[in-house]
Formats: C-alpha cells, structure tokens, sequence
C-alpha cells in the first residue's frame, strides 16, 4: 500500500550499519521482574511482541544480566548460558517477523544488586537473602540500610577481568539469539555507570582517579565486546549522561567518553540520566525530562547518532528531536507500556500514513481510519 501522506521525520527509515529501522520509534528497556533464573517467559514474548506489533522501529529488551550475581533481583533477565538463549531466540524471531530491530541491553548490576527480593519472592531456586554484591569500593548504595541494597564488596583487578569475560560471554549469546543491535549498560548507578561516576569511584589503582582511569573498566569491556560483536551489526552503550548531583559526571565528562567510544567503534549512544546514588534521582525520577535535549549536546559534541529517552510521550515532541536533530532514534518507556500502539496513534497525529504503522492483521481492521 503506497503512501500519498507527508511521511514524517519520526517515520523515516534510519540504516546504521547493516541494520535498518523502518521508524525512529523504539522502546526503552524496562526489567519485568517476570524471569525465573534469568530465563525469559511468555511474559516477554507479550510485552516485547505486542510492541512489535504495534509497529515500533525498534525495541529494547530490559537490562540482561551477564551473570547470576549481575542480576538486579531474582526476577530480572539473563543471559550467561544456552538456556537463556533458547528462550530468547523464539522471541525475537517473533519481534522481527514484524519488521522490528531487536536489542538487548547487557549489564551487571553491581551494588545495586540483589534488590527488590520481594518482587520475584515468588521463585524458587534462589536463596530469599539474595547474594553478595560488588562495586568499586565496599561503600553501600545506601549506606544507612533503609532501603533494599546491602553493603557491597570493591572488586580486584582478576574479578574485574572475569566480569569483562562475561560481557563477553553474552555479547556472543546475543549474537546467537539472533539480535541488530547489542547495547552495555553504563547507567543508573549500575556496575559499569558506578566505575565512571566520581560520586562513587574512589579507587586510587588504575580503574580509578580521574576520569580516564574510572572510564578504563567501560573502555576495556567495550573493546573486548566489539571484538566479538560482528561489524555489521550496531552496538551501544548507554550512559547517564549526567549524574544530577554536584561533583558527578556532566555533559563535558561523558562528551569525552563518548568520543572514546566512539573510537572504539560503538555505533549510537543512548542518552540516560541518573541513579548513581539515592539523591541523584532515579532514571525515572523528575529530572528525565531535561535527557532529550542533553542527547542534542551529546551528538553535536560526538557526531555520534544518539538515542534520547526520558518523559517522551507526545509525537510532536518525538517528531522535533528527530527533525531538529537532536536524537536519530527516540525511545519511550513508561508511554510505551501504557500503550502498544503509540506508533498508530504519533503517524496519525503527524500525517503519515497509519496503515503502515500496525502489524498488517491490525492495520487490515483499524487501517481505514
Ligand atoms: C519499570 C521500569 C523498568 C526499567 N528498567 C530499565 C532497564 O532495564 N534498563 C534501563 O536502562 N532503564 C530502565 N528503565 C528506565 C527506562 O528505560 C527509561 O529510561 C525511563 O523510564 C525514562 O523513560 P520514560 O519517561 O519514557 O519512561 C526502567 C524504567 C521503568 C519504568
């Protein structure tokens, strides 16, 4: 069916590599709680699959943990062995069915692990007290203990090696899974994002001090994985792009990581904020909406394409990040799981042709609308 409509920024194709997006409409990685083990369910195969069928360019499965301890809680996703691969694969293949660019966000943790114990307590196999978490000093999340997270332990330079190892480990299984694009998790407080963030990294050897050094685990990791990642496929990294909190990182800080990165041949950026520490607001906190126009910095500053996510909810908002050239892709979090079909509702909003949007089963009965 050939469109007669203005065809919309947002509804441009974008080819990055050999992949290409149909739509600059993604998802943003969400955790569900709803794994058993790491392994994903059909829980996902909904929440992932419905979106694409409501037409998304591109969709974002949550943060993936590289090892058991990587977890958040014990029900978040994992993939550090085949049966998590096994799971996955069905998934995707059912995502791309319709058209949509499938990722995956690798990540661990660290102390902000073994968390929220009561949203999966309903597991088995895993022991209810969670397990020990690592950081780069032994410095709690929340060091008065009111909170979920307990005190973590610094890690050496042989654990910081085998943690790079598995990064590895499931950059190879999401590669066998079958996903476009891979993205490390270098956000919210997360291992790699407490590395970089002077808010947390006090370490004097060498993956700490300044910013170089804190950068080092990220770098290394990034350089290892890209080795493993094919060439024609995209990797990211997202970043909190700043930490909120005086003396964090900011826009010129993660600038320069960004122009590292992208030496070491990462692809797009996904422009986050936050969660370094309990004030520093969460990456869904009240300061998300200023992410967007920090994703303009990053790419004037990079020339880097960047993902921008944060209280993104309106089409004509979308639509002027991608045609004022602040973002390449937009992501929606919180929206996109109030509604599937936001891809249907932003193409009618801005003129562009609907029946393209929705998986053609839908867009057989909506389309003529
Ligand atoms: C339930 C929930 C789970 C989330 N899990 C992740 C995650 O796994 N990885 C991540 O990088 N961000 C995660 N986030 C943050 C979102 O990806 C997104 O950046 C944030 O919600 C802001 O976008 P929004 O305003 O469109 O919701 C999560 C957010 C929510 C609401």
């Amino acid at each position: 069916m050939e469109s007669t409509k203005h065809m919309s920024h947002l509804f441009t194709p974008l080819k990055i590599k050999d992949v290409t997006f149909k739509n600059r409409i993604g998802m943003s990685p969400m955790c569900q709680y709803s794994s058993d083990d790491g392994v994903a369910s059909n829980w996902h195969l909904v929440h992932l699959g419905s979106r694409a069928v409501g037409g998304l360019g591109f969709i974002m499965a949550e943060c993936t943990a590289v090892s058991r301890t990587g977890r958040i809680s014990q029900g978040c996703a994992g993939l550090w062995e085949q049966k998590h691969v096994d799971a996955l694969k069905p998934i995707v293949d059912f995502q791309k069915s319709f058209g949509a660019v499938t990722g995956t966000q690798i990540s661990h943790s660290g102390r902000k692990g073994s968390a929220a114990t009561a949203l999966s307590s309903h597991l088995d196999g895993d022991d209810p007290q969670g397990w020990e978490t690592v950081a780069p000093t032994d410095d709690a999340f929340d060091p008065d203990g009111t909170r979920l997270w307990k005190a973590p332990r610094a890690l050496s330079i042989s654990e910081i090696e085998t943690i790079q190892a598995q990064f590895v480990n499931s950059a190879k299984l999401a590669l066998e899974v079958g996903y476009d694009l891979l993205e490390v998790h270098c956000a919210h407080g997360y291992l790699l994002h407490s590395f970089l963030t002077p808010l947390v990294n006090t370490r004097d050897d060498a993956y700490g001090g300044d910013l170089r050094g804190r950068a080092r685990f990220l770098l290394e990791t990034v350089k290892k994985v890209r080795a493993v990642w094919p060439e024609n496929r995209v990797l990211s990294v997202r970043l909190s792009v700043h930490d909120f909190v005086e003396g964090g990182l900011d826009l010129e800080g993660t600038a320069q990581v960004g122009l590292w990165l992208k030496e070491l041949g990462v692809d797009i950026l996904d422009c986050s904020g936050g969660g370094a520490v309990p004030d520093a607001r969460g990456a869904i906190g009240n300061r998300t909406a200023e992410q967007p126009d920090m994703a303009g910095e990053l790419r004037k500053a990079t020339g880097l394409p960047m993902m921008a996510v944060g209280g993104i909810t309106d089409p004509l908002q979308a639509e002027d990040l991608i045609a004022n050239s602040k973002a390449d892709i937009v992501l929606l979090g919180r929206e996109m799981m109030r509604n599937p079909h936001w891809a249907y509702d932003a193409a009618k909003a801005l003129g562009a042709d609907p029946r393209h949007v929705l998986a053609e089963q839908y867009g057989f009965f909506v389309g003529a609308s």
